[in-house]
């Protein structure tokens, strides 16, 4: 994929998520931080894109997949306009925005585009959340503004990308952070708008609860006030996405399946989906009901999308199981899969990805190094330490079950990409692979210089023949290895680029702390006045030799050994 390689998978699928408006905007300055962040890590990447290249693996505008709600209730789908009921979401213009606006204590505005599809795919789940929001009599307004319409009025509110969806509260606004589903939308607000725990008293209530809401955390209390309450409420707090109740009641308690006569204070977290019911059994504190909720809000299986991968990168279980699957496929393994996944519910997370949707499919796919579409199921620590494990072997029940156990128990070995181990290795630059970094760049009897490449990376390329010269320039000092990475097809914990080329150095005696990043010009005098400043084992670049030092341009492909350290002298 010649894209510039992104920390994490949640900034590579922000990234595709915000690449259709910089296309259309041709924006500068990306919409939020994590965009910035990665284009001024990149290190290849021209201001203005004149090659395109943010145009490689980006979605189609409207590529919105029918197949990604796979697992939540059909009826949120986006599946056609015309089903969807717009009654409660209010059209704003240019002339009505402010009266509209001063009218409202609370309002939440969506900025959209006709043309953009994360638009169309919100649409639904906004006009949902726009009646569910009015039905409960909540003090808010859902409105919407066409921002091709009203370009000043959007620009005023430095909207940049679509949708954008602002929260006002007496005319102050912020921007909405969370999911864009009807449920995540209606939680939210509710939240702020309320005492984050609300009271369910009657059996009509309850029912509302128990059809409206996708999922749903209950307390059976002694009293809808006090100690437990305020610790059940200061719990919601914590977690953004769900909506908390509390009721006294056991005809409410039992529509949630509590035994009425159980103790209290208990706790379930319900679902729409098939297992349905979660009964938290840990001590009534704050911080460990909003762990359980967080930790048992996601399905048993979730189908990655766009929108909901921050919540699953961002689960407080970081071990992750994942199934790739083509469409045609998955209604083979998705049964097996989900099998599997029941005894490690709150361990393990389970997430499918369909390996041919085009919106995440084929860059999470790449992310991992997987090109075939083949079936394949792959444990990922998560991002802070990266490492991933492919099942090898049937894909059977069992195999799956053994491999997650394995997975918790750290049994498995780590899988990462390499090119072949090259036959010979004696150029002036050594080539470094995934398989023998940890002898060539790990030695602790070397100092180490390693530069990380793409080779479609322009600035790469500039680079070679500097990086080569260099390396002939030091030739001679045994202590000292310049090295080289194709970071495309090779990896390892501890050579992660940011972005191409990265530059690392790892002193001799000192392998086991982090390398040294290189920031300077990438000049030959700058690279090596950076080696010797940090080089563990002190060297000295032999004499020049006087005769041969006016050679300008021996460039690369210095026959002599004799001149070794005079093209260096001069630039010195
Ligand atoms: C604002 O004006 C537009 C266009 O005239 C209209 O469709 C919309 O209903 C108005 N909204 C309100 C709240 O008056
Ligand atoms: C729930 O009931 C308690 C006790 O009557 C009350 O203090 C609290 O304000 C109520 N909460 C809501 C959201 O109405």
């Amino acid at each position: 994929m010649a894209m510039a390689m992104p920390r994490s998978l949640p900034l590579l699928l922000l990234l595709l998520l915000a690449t259709p408006f910089l296309l259309s905007l041709s924006l500068a300055s990306a919409r939020d931080e994590d965009l910035d962040y990665i284009i001024d890590n990149a290190g290849d990447i021209p201001a203005n894109d004149p090659e395109g290249w943010l145009q490689e693996g980006s979605p189609e505008d409207d590529s919105d997949s029918d197949s990604e709600d796979l697992f939540d209730d059909p009826s949120s789908s986006s599946d056609s306009d015309a089903e969807i009921d717009e009654a409660h979401v209010v059209p704003l213009t240019a002339s009505n925005f402010s009266s509209f606006l001063a009218a409202r204590r609370h309002a939440m505005v969506e900025f959209y585009a006709p043309w953009c599809g994360h638009c169309r795919a919100l649409a639904p789940d906004y006009a949902a959340a726009a009646t569910n929001l009015v039905e409960h009599n909540l003090d808010v307004a859902l409105a919407k503004v066409d921002a091709t319409e009203e370009a000043e009025l959007a620009e005023a509110y430095g909207v940049q990308g679509f949708p954008t969806l602002l929260f006002f509260v007496d005319g102050v606004h912020k921007e909405y952070p969370g999911e864009r589903t009807k449920d995540a939308i209606v939680a939210w607000i509710t939240k702020k708008l309320g005492p984050g725990v609300q009271n369910v008293t009657t059996v009509d209530d309850a029912e509302k609860i128990i059809t409206g809401d996708d999922i749903a955390v209950l307390a059976f209390l002694h009293s809808l006030s006090g100690a437990h309450s305020d610790e059940l409420a200061a719990a919601s707090r914590l977690e953004d996405t769900v909506n908390f109740y509390q009721t006294t009641s056991p005809d409410v308690a039992k529509l949630f399946h509590i035994d009425p006569e159980a103790k209290r204070p208990s706790v379930v977290l319900l679902k729409k989906e098939e297992e349905k019911l979660v009964v938290y059994d840990g001590e009534f504190r704050a911080s460990s009901i909003a762990e359980f909720v967080s930790a048992n809000k996601l399905p048993l299986i979730t189908a990655l999308t766009q929108e909901n991968a921050p919540a699953i990168f961002d689960s407080p279980i970081k071990k992750q199981i994942l199934l790739f699957a083509v469409a045609s496929e998955s209604s083979k393994f998705l049964p097996i899969f989900k099998e599997a996944a029941k005894p490690y519910k709150g361990k393990l997370l389970f997430v499918f990805v369909e390996r041919d949707n085009e919106e995440v499919g084929e860059p999470v796919a790449n992310y991992f190094g997987i090109t075939g579409q083949e079936t394949t199921v792959l444990a990922y620590t998560g991002n802070e330490d990266a490492k991933k494990f492919f099942l090898s072997g049937e894909m059977s029940l069992e195999n799956i079950k053994e491999f997650a156990q394995d997975f918790l128990e750290d049994k498995l070995t780590p899988f990462y990409k390499s090119d072949p181990v090259p036959e010979s290795n004696d150029e002036d630059v050594k080539i470094v692979v995934g398989k023998n970094l940890d002898q060539i760049v790990l030695d602790e009897s070397k100092d180490v210089l390693l530069e990380i490449y793409a080779p479609w990376c322009g600035h790469c390329q500039t680079l070679e023949p500097t990086y080569n010269k260099l390396a002939k320039h030091l030739r001679g000092i045994d202590s000292l290895v310049i090295a080289k990475m194709d970071g495309t097809n090779n990896e390892h914990p501890r050579a992660k680029p940011d972005g191409f080329p990265t530059i690392l150095f790892y002193p001799a005696g000192k392998k086991s702390f982090e390398p040294i990043t290189f920031e300077g010009d990438r000049t030959v005098v700058e690279m090596y006045k950076f080696i010797k400043k940090h080089a563990s084992i002190p060297f000295k670049l032999k004499r020049a030799d006087s005769s041969v030092a006016q050679t300008k341009s021996s460039e690369g492909s210095g026959p002599a050994d004799h001149e070794k350290s005079s093209n260096l002298k001069d630039e010195l």
